[in-house]
């Protein structure tokens, strides 16, 4: 595993090289009386190479935050730039096509495929792309070992903890070293010690990649291996 910082701290534009950028954006769910403000105004630069973590309690709007982010959700108004693009300005088609060439999600719940073994998980996305080459097979490994599953490689989800269901959802996303990493609460099943693993290995991929990563959590204990942290409060980012 490389540890190589190459455009950490690099001065960069968000929006002009990559990275994300959110413009006043705001999200309402539900209507009527139902109706939640689930982020309010909310703006955030994460330039390449950048780690950043945003901390709030339950409810806050954190993973509404990563949905628009990510593309999975249209803001009620305001601007997603992603990599260069204005996610926000595409079709639904276009928007999903660059979701899977630039995103990596991360999901509280791991969501992996029952019918596949942890090794799968890793290579499904790479042979989707016609990329399932000896230098993936050769990453899986290396991300198998720095999750701690090397061992349990040949295993399908339902013979796996909780928690390493979430680090095979880690080490999945990072397969494909994306240009965007989006992180929900990735240590909710996870112990310290496993925590503080997973945390770092977000960390260095993030710099070694020149990735712009986005982690969400209640954990105020992870929130150190980020470069940057915000505090989310009923939708608003500090
Ligand atoms: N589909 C939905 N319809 C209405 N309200 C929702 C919906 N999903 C989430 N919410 C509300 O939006 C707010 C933010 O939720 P969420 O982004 O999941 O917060 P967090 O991830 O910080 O726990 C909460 O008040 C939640 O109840
Ligand atoms: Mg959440």
């Amino acid at each position: 595993m490389t540890t190589t910082s190459t455009r950490h701290g690099a001065a960069s534009d968000a929006a002009g090289t990559g990275g994300l950028r959110l413009l006043d954006v705001s999200l309402t769910l539900g209507d009527g009386e139902a109706a939640v403000t689930a982020l309010d105004h909310v703006a955030l630069d994460v330039t390449p190479g950048e780690f950043v973590a945003v901390v709030g309690p339950s409810g806050s709007g954190k993973s509404s935050l990563l949905a628009v982010a990510g593309g999975l959700q249209r803001p009620t108004s305001g601007q997603v730039h992603l990599a260069g693009t204005e996610l926000t300005a595409l079709s639904d088609k276009e928007r999903t096509a660059a979701r899977r060439r630039h995103i990596g999600f991360v999901f509280q719940q791991s969501n992996l495929l029952a019918s596949l073994t942890v090794r799968e998980q890793l290579l499904l996305p790479l042979h989707i792309d016609g990329r399932l080459d000896a230098a993936a097979r050769a990453r899986a490994e290396e991300l198998l070992e720095a999750v701690g599953l090397s061992h349990r490689r040949g295993h399908r989800p339902h013979q796996l903890s909780g928690g390493e269901r979430q680090r095979a959802g880690l080490a999945r996303a990072l397969m494909t070293s994306p240009a965007v990493l989006l992180v929900d609460e990735p240590t909710s099943a996870l112990d310290r010690v496993r925590s503080a693993e997973a945390v770092r290995l977000i960390a260095e991929q993030t710099h070694a990649h020149g990735t712009a990563t986005v982690m969400v959590t209640h954990d105020t204990a992870i929130m150190d291996a980020a470069d940057r942290v915000h505090e989310m409060v009923d939708g608003r980012l500090s």
